[in-house]
């Protein structure tokens, strides 16, 4: 599905369906309503005073126009109460609408990028969220399935159509944004969904590879003998037990190369499935387990993005992909690996995995004297008893590169919350044998994991993102489908674009 901008009457389009929008408050005051209303011989008010027609969030009206106006059906969406209009509302509007035109059968369908009084909100953003929403909410996951779309069509244009013709050139640039941020973000979704079968460290580094190529990025790959010279114990401890050789990736983006220290780091847990080692998992549930790369997916679903935006900042992705399999050769709970900082770690528990693996990335990422990194992880279940599915958990030892996160999260409409990391939680992670213990107890579990992480950065501002709640869905929700999410690359994107816009 493409979008596109054309300079036009919306209502005199010969279209096979055209979107307009309404808000609770103001049902007939929105723009084209009003004219759309006159034409159709008061079918919108009669509608709006028999209680038929409310405005309310995800209201969906389709409206046949008998040959009254040029397009054929106008379908009319319900955008909710202006004090609670957002981005957010926006982009899940936009998926409803999507969805429905796609059962309908519709193939190319008009809308216009409506009017919203909010609070320093440019028409471009809105255009983009539409783009984004319809993209991400069409969405689904068939790559081994011989079934064709349930829907049995498909859904192949939505244009813009804009009375003023100066806005045309920012709206196609709004596509081209909402497009570039959606397809990144289907590319994460696709990584996570496919099974383990499908996502082996090496498949991911192939995809990596691919990424690189067509977006003029560097790469780097370390294999098992390269992670043995680095001295990667962590990793390597995760990838004793499993047949799939590991991968390190890296994934460069030079976007400001007369200026080295402004960069960044994304890294991400590429466990490509996580049965927990020798700390076996129990079955029920484990298959979700396919999804412990989400991390991964969503830090080179980012440098697509990054490739293409190309905004004025060095981004580095580092990704540490291995399975987590338990076998004669795995490693052992009481095992103490060396990792790549020197710091020695005894494996309390071979299923707190993550950590293991992350603590490389984060003690090379430090030794790259890096500035600013964000890692992001499925690393605990602790964080969805915290959480849920709602917010992602995040950690930091910069209040400031938090708060631009933040920042860029209202126009993403990713949630994040902040977690405490007090330094008494500390004391779980100490170990009679070793620097450390991966596992802190059943206590606070997501703040021991970051504190364990924390002992691996040295002298960057640092993030880490818990996104073992956000990273799938068990239901379908506006944009949201159920399955992967790919949160948070559309987050991670902006944020790098923001960074690289104010330098
Ligand atoms: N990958 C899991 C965390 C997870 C759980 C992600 C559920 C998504 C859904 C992680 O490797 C793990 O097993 N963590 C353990 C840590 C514990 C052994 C200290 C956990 O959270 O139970
Ligand atoms: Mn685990
Ligand atoms: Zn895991």
């Amino acid at each position: 599905m493409k979008f596109r901008a054309i300079q036009g009457e919306i209502l005199s389009q010969e279209s096979e369906a055209i979107v307009l929008y309404i808000g609770e408050d103001d049902i007939l005051s929105h723009e084209f309503i009003y004219e759309a209303n006159n034409n159709l011989e008061n079918c919108l008010s009669d509608m709006a005073s028999q209680g038929q027609l409310t405005g309310k969030k995800g209201e969906l009206t389709l409206i046949h126009t008998l040959g009254h106006i040029n397009p054929k059906r106008l379908l009319i969406v319900g955008l909710g109460k202006e004090s609670d209009l957002s981005l957010d509302v926006i982009r899940n509007a936009s998926a409803q609408f999507a969805r429905r035109l796609r059962s309908i059968g519709i193939q190319r369908a008009h809308t216009i990028v409506p009017q919203a009084n909010m609070n320093q909100i440019q028409p471009s953003q809105i255009a983009v969220a539409i783009t984004e929403g319809a993209l991400l909410g069409l969405y689904n996951f068939r790559k081994h399935t011989g079934k064709a779309d349930a829907d049995g069509s498909k859904l192949d244009e939505i244009v813009f159509v804009d009375k003023p013709s100066d806005r045309l050139e920012t709206f196609s640039e709004s596509i081209r944004i909402g497009t570039i941020n959606a397809e990144a973000t289907i590319l994460a979704r696709d990584m996570v969904n496919q099974p383990a079968n499908f996502m082996t460290p090496s498949i991911m580094a192939q995809i990596a590879s691919d990424i690189a190529k067509s977006n003029t990025l560097d790469l780097e790959i370390f294999s098992s003998s390269d992670l043995s010279k680095l001295k990667m114990g962590g990793l390597l401890g995760v990838a004793k037990g499993t047949l799939e050789p590991p991968k390190f990736i890296i994934i460069k983006y030079s976007g400001d190369p007369d200026n080295p220290s402004n960069n960044i780091g994304i890294l991400g847990k590429g466990i490509t499935f996580d049965t927990g080692g020798i700390s076996l998992k129990s079955a029920a549930g484990m298959v979700e387990m396919k999804g412990d790369m989400a991390g991964a997916a969503a830090a080179i679903a980012s440098m697509q993005a990054i490739g293409k935006l190309r905004p004025k900042i060095n981004v580095i992705c580092m990704v540490a992909a291995t399975e987590n399999m338990p076998s004669g050769s795995a490693q052992k709970p009481g095992d103490v690996l060396t990792t790549f900082s020197g710091k020695t770690v005894e494996v309390d528990n071979t299923d707190a995995e993550g950590r293991l693996v992350l603590a490389d990335a984060l003690g090379y990422a430090s030794a790259l004297g890096l500035n600013r990194v964000i890692d992001i992880a499925t690393l605990t279940g602790a964080i969805i008893t915290s959480l849920g599915d709602v917010y992602t958990g995040g950690f930091t030892n910069d209040q400031e590169f938090w708060s631009q996160l933040m920042e860029s999260s209202v126009r993403t409409g990713e949630k994040f919350w902040l977690m405490p990391m007090h330094e008494d939680y500390k004391r779980q992670n100490i170990s009679d044998v070793a620097d450390i213990k991966n596992s802190g107890g059943r206590k606070a579990g997501s703040i021991t994991a970051a504190h364990f992480l924390a002992e691996f950065v040295e002298d960057m501002k640092w993030i880490h993102l818990d996104i073992a709640g956000t990273s799938t869905s068990d239901r379908l929700t506006g944009y949201t489908i159920k399955g992967a999410t790919g949160c948070p690359t559309r987050t991670i994107v902006q944020l790098i674009c923001s960074l690289g816009n104010d330098s």
